[in-house]
């Protein structure tokens, strides 16, 4: 029997009516949500990114304040504007798109955006948070994942888990999360080797290469009924795709992620999310975890 497919737009649908009500809450109290969205120079894909972040603010109710900078913006230039978001009252959420040119340096930028202002969850002291479980402010697409586990009521207590990435945005935070709910986690990565047994001995595969070319995941590397979660883009014949190969992996596995529609939709979902829980912290709210 086939498995389930994983609806990421229904699952990001029910966050986002969330998230409207609680923007609402908030303006009757004066406060209007606001995002700061910045990028720098012109990466199509980016570009794309940014503009369905902001369509999805309109859409709940969270305002936004688009910084769209030239590809040589210095990093000066860039201190100095986070530095004036940072300051600004209005301003709830800061998101500096990324990858950003070479000329500047990711560390030092998302380090510079005020913790309470971090939709990203990148700034060390909300990594220091993740890392000992205490994260308010979450990366987006990790917590997203975790949501979808949450939504179709799949329990990660003693199941070992195979992440495909150790990227900043995924991998590292995706571990301590699913640490957190007691499972038993390994993160692989170009240097690993058998990564096919990995995968065919473990539940979960959550999968984030982004490129079809060098990597996809095919039916005959999972086990029986395991879940997997891709997070990967690529395009292939100008069709966005992910890393696995769905048609014949939901054949085998118990639940799947297509591509699109799978994480994409909850990565923006979860900045929203993140949005309306800033704009509460600026008020002194402090949410629970
Ligand atoms: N680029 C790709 N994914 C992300 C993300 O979640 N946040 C930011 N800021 N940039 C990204």
């Amino acid at each position: 029997m086939a498995g389930q497919k994983i609806d990421g737009i229904a699952v990001a649908n029910s966050v986002k009516e969330r998230v409207r009500a609680a923007a609402e809450t908030l303006r009757s109290e004066g406060i209007r949500p606001c995002l700061a969205t910045v990028l720098v120079g012109e990466n199509p894909a980016s570009t794309i990114y940014v503009t369905n972040k902001q369509k999805a603010c309109f859409e709940v109710g969270i305002e936004t304040k688009d910084h769209k900078l030239p590809d040589s913006f210095s990093q000066q230039e860039m201190n100095s504007l986070i530095d004036l978001l940072n300051k600004d009252g209005t301003v709830h959420g800061i998101l500096v798109q990324l990858p950003l040119p070479k000329q500047l340096d990711e560390f030092a930028t998302t380090s510079r955006i005020s913790p309470i202002k971090d939709v990203d969850g990148l700034t060390p002291y909300n990594i220091g948070l993740l890392a000992s479980g205490r994260a308010i402010l979450k990366p987006c697409t990790p917590s997203g994942i975790m949501e979808l586990f949450d939504y179709y009521k799949i329990d990660l207590s003693g199941k070992n888990i195979v992440i495909i990435n150790r990227s900043h945005l995924v991998g590292k935070p995706l571990y301590h999360l699913m640490l957190e709910k007691n499972a038993t986690v390994t993160t692989c990565h170009s240097k690993t080797k058998n990564l096919k047994q990995h995968c065919l001995s473990t539940d979960i595969i959550i999968t984030a290469i982004g490129d079809r070319s060098k990597f996809t995941l095919t039916a005959d590397m999972i086990s029986d009924g395991a879940i997997v979660i891709d997070v990967g883009t690529s395009r292939q014949d100008g069709k966005l795709v992910g890393d696995m190969d769905y048609e014949n992996v939901i054949k085998k596995a118990s639940y799947a992620t297509p591509v699109p529609g799978g994480v994409g939709p909850m990565t923006i979902a979860m900045l929203l999310k993140n949005t309306v829980t800033a704009a509460s912290i600026s008020k002194g709210f402090v949410p629970s975890r």
